[in-house]
């Protein structure tokens, strides 16, 4: 079975071709063109300049998998619809529609934050056979991205429920917000990171909502953030050394509430594994964390690659989805879950 994945929900344009038989999987074709460059100078994704480059992208992308494969042989399309910024979403749903009236394709609708969770199933290698891997359940499941901090109880990939989100910001844009702060460039998250690995001091930033259950809230953390970095900016050179402890205890404390709710949901229930993924999760700081805290647990993070936003993890979901599919007039988009 071929199924063809397109991902449009923010500023990744991305279209994957995938390959199944029986629980084997072979990753045929990745195209992605990031759209970093466009949003830089504004700090963070506008959304109605992703779709415009969505609109732009996707026709491109097509064609370099036109080139090698017959695409009337695909069985499916996979579309990633939500949840996203709308009009990124929405040129997405205008070209998928298109595409599978034109090939006359069903439509698999697949849910953004699925496909991040069943991201870690699969490794990042091209035209060679793999086994998809197996996750023993129940689970946690922690999706820390741009647009969300979402944690859930799995009985399985499907039958999940949710734990606790963010009340306010994704754990993604406090680190982007907070990078831009520093002076550092779009996106922020893999900026901290570089700069955190050299840091050595560690300013007290709070971590907010500790105590209430598995809710996350970043925004009060941020506006520490930014304050503490006014403050010191009275006195001080906004220099490399003082970069790396910013970023270093931003990066600390913020992880250390993921870690902490994590905890909470493991002694609360009994689960045998722990799935993170979404964007944040291609921090190894973050990974060598979690895998400190959870020696006992089996822990499934996404290769680096697949961590951020990819046509391949929407072609994966879209496998195990393949039921709920759909005629093209049927397919909807929602921006939030
Ligand atoms: O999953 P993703 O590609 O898009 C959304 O669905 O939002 O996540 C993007 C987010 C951005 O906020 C980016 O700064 C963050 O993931 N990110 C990281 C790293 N790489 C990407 N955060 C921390 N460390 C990284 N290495
Ligand atoms: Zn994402």
């Amino acid at each position: 079975m071929l199924i063809l994945g397109i991902e449009t929900t923010c500023d990744e344009t991305g279209i994957a071709l995938l390959e199944f038989q029986n629980d084997n999987v072979k990753i045929l074709k990745n195209e992605l063109a990031s759209q970093v460059k466009i949003h830089q100078k504004y700090g963070g994704v506008v959304p109605i300049l992703a779709a415009r480059e969505h609109k732009k992208n996707l026709p491109f992308l097509l064609k370099n998998i036109e080139k090698d494969f017959n695409l009337k042989k695909v069985d499916f399309l996979a579309f990633s619809v939500g949840p996203g910024l709308l009009p990124a979403l929405v040129s997405g749903k205008e070209f998928v529609i298109n595409l599978a009236k034109k090939l006359n394709k069903k439509i698999i609708p697949v849910d953004h934050l699925s496909a991040h969770l069943y991201s870690v199933l699969i490794e990042y290698k091209f035209n060679e056979w793999q086994k998809l891997k197996n996750v023993e359940f129940p689970a946690l499941g922690l999706v820390v991205s741009g647009g969300h901090s979402n944690l859930y109880l799995m009985e399985s990939f499907e039958k999940r429920r949710k734990l606790g989100e963010t009340l306010d910001d994704a754990l993604g844009e406090i680190l982007d917000k907070c990078a831009r702060a520093l002076g550092l460039k779009y996106p922020g998250g893999p900026e901290i990171e570089r700069y955190a690995k050299k840091g050595k001091t560690l300013f007290s930033l709070p971590k907010p909502m500790l105590q209430r259950g598995y809710t996350f809230s970043f925004a009060g953390l941020k506006t520490a953030f930014i304050q503490l970095l006014d403050e010191i900016k009275k006195y001080k050179n906004l220099d490399e050394r003082l970069i790396s402890d910013l970023a270093f205890s931003l990066q600390k404390t913020s992880f250390e509430i993921l870690i902490y709710k994590l905890k909470k949901a493991k002694e609360n229930f009994r689960v045998k594994s722990i799935i993170v993924s979404g964007g944040v999760a291609s921090n190894q700081t973050l990974r060598k964390m979690i895998k400190f805290y959870f020696q006992k647990t089996k822990i499934y993070f996404p290769e680096r690659i697949l961590a951020t936003d990819n046509g391949i993890n929407i072609a994966l979901a879209g496998y195990f989805l393949k039921e709920k599919v759909k005629n093209p007039e049927e397919i909807d988009v929602y921006p939030r879950s």
